[in-house]
């Protein structure tokens, strides 16, 4: 069989209740920061995707136990000095830039050489960011252009540091918030607000002393080196950024609605819906509740025609980061030109997804200006697809794989779609869930 799927004809319409996997950003924390507990640990509705499974295989290499239950993962933690791991070890971290970014800072103590290896794409990326820190704080690193594969060695003397982090960067400030936990003092960083899950799970989890700021456009986080702290439980929400791909498919479908049940609604997350709801899409929050500090709703969508064009603030990216290439075909439908600025951080993800996008604009008739970090999208909202189109996804992102099934989906024409297999980073089940809600897909 072959690694691709054809699309030619749209969904038809659909009325659905739905449920999506657990959040990535969030299982890869669970995993990561249980294993570093004391006592057994349980995740429920942890996402089951390979970034989280080499999470998972690379914590087991450290010699955490970790055991598939029913209806949940047990994590039985070595506590914050206790990885254990043999001469050469490898740590596999596959695609995941999420996994192998914080990992760093959580190994900030190991005693001897690690090394990090990880795909094509991750090992295209730059670990700069978090070299830097987590250098200061007194660990070493060996890479060549400070990529992939990295040899990392932790510290018996770690030092607390103040640092600023000005990309908004969830995993930097991350990875220097777990380095910081094993290190004594008061570790200080100030940092462009990103999501905040590791900040909610030490405060609600760990209960670790941890203090938050807000100073103009700053958050400024303190946080306390430990000794050690105590195992926890924790219901996974689903993902905000897996949800995205279905509210987009059902804003562009006709006379279709869906309701997708136990999203993470947190604030830091909901870019998507903000700018969606600004350019007149049709969306509802309904039961909403908190849970661990982390908000969860269901998220009610229904076709919406009269889509206006968005001059989207900057102060919406890092809240909206992995959501823009769904955005961006949104605005193919918006009356209007939709403004982009601010973006550079798209060109590191898990490809150029600014370069992506453009291209793929481009090919369906849509005019773009591209610049390093801007985009330009003049809006056609007669547009309808007759043509035939190919999707080559050459660094198999997952992102960019489902937002042209959901453009195949919404906008016509005949799709052929190379990378299957990518999905299974952060959603496996993504094709079975669109057949469930009718489209066909030949495999
Ligand atoms: C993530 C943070 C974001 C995001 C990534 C997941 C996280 O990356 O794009 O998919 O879980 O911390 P950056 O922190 O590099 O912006």
């Amino acid at each position: 069989m072959k690694n691709q799927i054809i699309i030619e004809n749209k969904i038809p319409n659909y009325n659905k209740t739905i449920y999506i996997p657990g959040d990535k950003s969030i299982s890869i924390r669970v995993i990561l920061i249980a294993s570093q507990a004391i006592g057994k640990s349980k995740a429920y509705n942890l996402l089951e995707s390979e970034d989280v499974k080499n999470t998972i295989k690379s914590m087991k290499n450290l010699g955490v136990k970790i055991v598939k239950k029913k209806n949940f993962y047990e994590i039985c933690g070595v506590g914050l000095n206790g990885f254990k791991f043999k001469d050469n070890q490898i740590l596999d971290a596959g695609n995941s830039g999420t996994f192998a970014r914080l990992c760093c800072g959580a190994l900030a103590n190991i005693s001897k050489d690690l090394k990090i290896t990880g795909d094509k794409s991750l090992s295209l990326r730059d670990f700069s960011r978090i070299i830097k820190p987590l250098r200061l704080f007194g660990m070493n690193f060996k890479s060549k252009n400070n990529k992939l594969p990295l040899i990392v060695k932790g510290s018996e003397f770690l030092r607390p540091i103040t640092y600023n982090e000005n990309k908004g960067s969830s995993q930097v400030k991350s990875a220097i918030m777990l380095a910081s936990l094993q290190t004594p003092g008061t570790t200080i960083i100030k940092c462009v607000p990103s999501r905040n899950h590791t900040e909610n799970i030490f405060k609600y989890c760990l209960n670790v002393p941890i203090k938050i700021n807000k100073i103009k456009n700053y958050d400024i986080i303190k946080v306390q080196g430990l000794k050690n702290f105590f195992s926890f439980n924790y219901k996974i929400p689903g993902d905000i950024s897996s949800a995205a791909f279905f509210i987009v498919l059902t804003i562009l479908s006709a006379n279709s609605k869906v309701i997708i049940k136990n999203v993470n609604v947190n604030k830091t997350r909901t870019g998507v819906l903000r700018i969606l709801k600004r350019m007149n899409a049709k969306i509802k929050l309904i039961n909403r509740k908190i849970y661990n500090g982390e908000e969860v709703a269901d998220v009610y969508a229904e076709s919406s025609e009269n889509l206006k064009s968005i001059n989207c603030p900057k102060s919406l990216n890092t809240k909206t980061i992995d959501e823009f290439l769904l955005i961006f075909l949104v605005c193919t439908k918006a009356k209007g030109v939709s403004k982009f600025k601010g973006l550079e951080e798209l060109r590191h993800k898990e490809s150029d997804r600014l370069k992506i996008a453009s291209k793929f604009l481009r090919m369906i008739g849509i005019k773009i200006n591209e610049r390093f970090d801007e985009l330009d999208i003049y809006g056609k909202p007669e547009l309808r697809l007759k043509k035939n189109y190919v999707v080559e996804n050459f660094l198999k992102d997952h992102r960019v794989f489902m937002m042209s099934c959901i453009a195949a989906l919404t906008l016509g024409g005949k799709f052929i779609i190379k990378d299957k297999d990518s999905i299974n980073s952060s959603f496996p089940d993504f094709l079975k869930k669109l057949e469930q809600l009718g489209a066909t897909i030949k495999y």
